[in-house]
């Protein structure tokens, strides 16, 4: 807990007791957990894993992968790749509800070159008008083949409706990766889609950025993100910028194969965007593009904060790939020009809850500011504020580079909890004032709950957690 507890003045043995709490609190910033783990060793699956194989037959479409399509969550676009020619544009989808087919054409095809590689038939088809909270079963592919997937799409938008996210960060295709994704798709929360916080493949950590282990982590994680929206964020890893190999557009290859409903949202760019579904209104950043005054990222954010209304949707989240508030070794302050840039927005517009990966471990601090510091007053350390968000930082799916295991010690008051371990966690709302949120270790069941916290809605119900 932060050490920043008042007390009404009165007697001297209150004041005495004051003193030892602000003690005892000072002293303890929170919990580091001891849990000692097991870790594979952070390689790469081999491409001949089961978890990478491709799809039989003749230019079978594979890497199939859904996100959110529109602003409101009645579109879906649907994306895949064939490896040998364009093929069918079409995706065939009907409801479980009606049992009409229809087909989508309106199919985006697109190829990319990254050094010696050349990508396959990329496309991403958008599909809009879908009844909310339907399953709908789609068909991708051509006279060859066929692969048949489903879907459901998210409720409609509104204050109380209940809707379970899932949280994966940086996670790579390492043999703990499969082990996270597993444990995520067998949460008893039975998450509905992901809020995945950047760094998708590590294809940039093989030699020439190996474009291959895009595409098995394509057929890596095809396994939910067919059958589930994923939200994306784009980091570090998606950047691709290396000049000495004649590569100067940074996100090449992220931009080619993960399509998001930018425009939907008025960005003019889809490394930032927002989304409504159910009861939330998310925010997704990019913290690899410019975001001081007057540049693009700027300005939409600027614009858009305001335009969340909360009596739509009450939960306020916002995703990002390098954390504000991180206390371990690893890109320790790497958030922080961010952070004086946005942060008293994010205090003034009562944001929930901030999502970050990065750091390859999991850490949840306590809801922060330090808003005040204006270089000459001197005022540089955080405090608690409870119109801050909770920063999570969810860095921890379990790719190549392994472990982040240093930690800033002491503990600072302002981290909760922290732990070295690789994981999922889920945010789980249950109507406009309450949400359960969880973050699981891959060594443990899928059950077990390592932390966990009962948010209040800082809109609706701003008191303490
Ligand atoms: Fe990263």
């Amino acid at each position: 807990m932060m050490g920043s507890h008042s007390f009404a003045p009165g007697s001297s043995a209150l004041a005495v007791l004051a003193c030892v709490l602000t003690v005892a609190v000072i002293c303890d910033g929170g919990t580091t957990s001891p849990f000692v783990r097991k870790i594979w060793p952070s390689v790469d699956m081999p491409f001949d894993s089961d978890v990478f194989a491709a799809p039989p037959g003749y230019n079978a479409p594979q890497q199939v992968h859904i996100t959110q399509g529109d602003h409101v969550g009645k579109g879906v676009i649907v994306s895949w790749v064939t490896p040998s020619e364009p093929g069918s544009k079409r995706v065939h989808y009907w409801s479980e509800k009606t049992g009409k087919k229809k087909h989508s054409e309106d199919t985006v095809v697109t190829t990319y070159k990254y050094y010696n590689y050349t990508s396959g038939y990329i496309h991403h088809c958008t599909i809009k008008g879908l009844e909310p909270d339907t399953k709908y079963h789609y068909i991708v592919g051509s006279e060859h083949v066929r692969r048949q997937f489903w879907f459901v799409t998210p409720p409609e938008v509104g204050p109380d409706v209940p809707y379970t996210f899932g949280l994966i960060g940086d996670l790579g295709q390492t043999h703990d990766s499969n082990v996270t994704l597993t444990h995520y798709q067998q949460n008893p929360y039975n998450p509905k889609s992901v809020l995945f916080v950047g760094d998708l493949s590590y294809a940039d950590d093989h030699p020439l950025h190996n474009n291959l282990r895009w595409d098995s982590w394509g057929r890596f994680i095809e396994r939910s993100v067919a059958y589930q929206h994923w939200i994306w964020v784009a980091g570090n890893h998606e950047i691709d910028y290396c000049p000495e190999i004649g590569e100067y557009t940074p996100f090449k290859p992220y931009l080619h194969r993960y399509e998001v409903p930018y425009r939907e949202s008025n960005s003019t760019s889809p490394l930032w965007y927002s989304i409504k579904r159910a009861s939330a209104y998310i925010i997704v950043l990019s913290s690899y593009s410019a975001y001081a005054i007057y540049t693009p990222q700027y300005t939409w954010l600027q614009e858009e904060l305001p335009k969340v209304n909360r009596s739509e949707t009450p939960w306020l989240i916002v995703l990002m790939h390098t954390p504000w508030y991180n206390s371990y070794d690893y890109h320790y302050m790497e958030g922080e020009s961010m952070r004086v840039v946005f942060e008293p927005w994010f205090v003034q517009h009562k944001v929930d809850v901030v999502f970050a990966g990065h750091v390859h471990a999991y850490e949840r601090n306590e809801r922060i500011s330090n808003v005040v510091y204006n270089i000459t007053n001197g005022l540089a350390t955080p405090v608690s504020d409870p119109n801050a968000p909770v920063y999570i930082t969810i860095g921890d799916g379990g790719n190549i580079e392994g472990l982040a295991k240093n930690m800033t010690e002491p503990q600072p008051e302002y981290s909760a909890y922290r732990e070295a371990s690789f994981g999922h966690a889920i945010f789980d709302i249950k109507n406009r004032t309450h949400a359960y949120y969880s973050w699981n270790r891959n060594q443990d069941g899928i059950a077990t709950e390592a932390d966990s916290l009962w948010f209040r809605n800082r809109y609706w119900d701003p008191v303490k957690e």
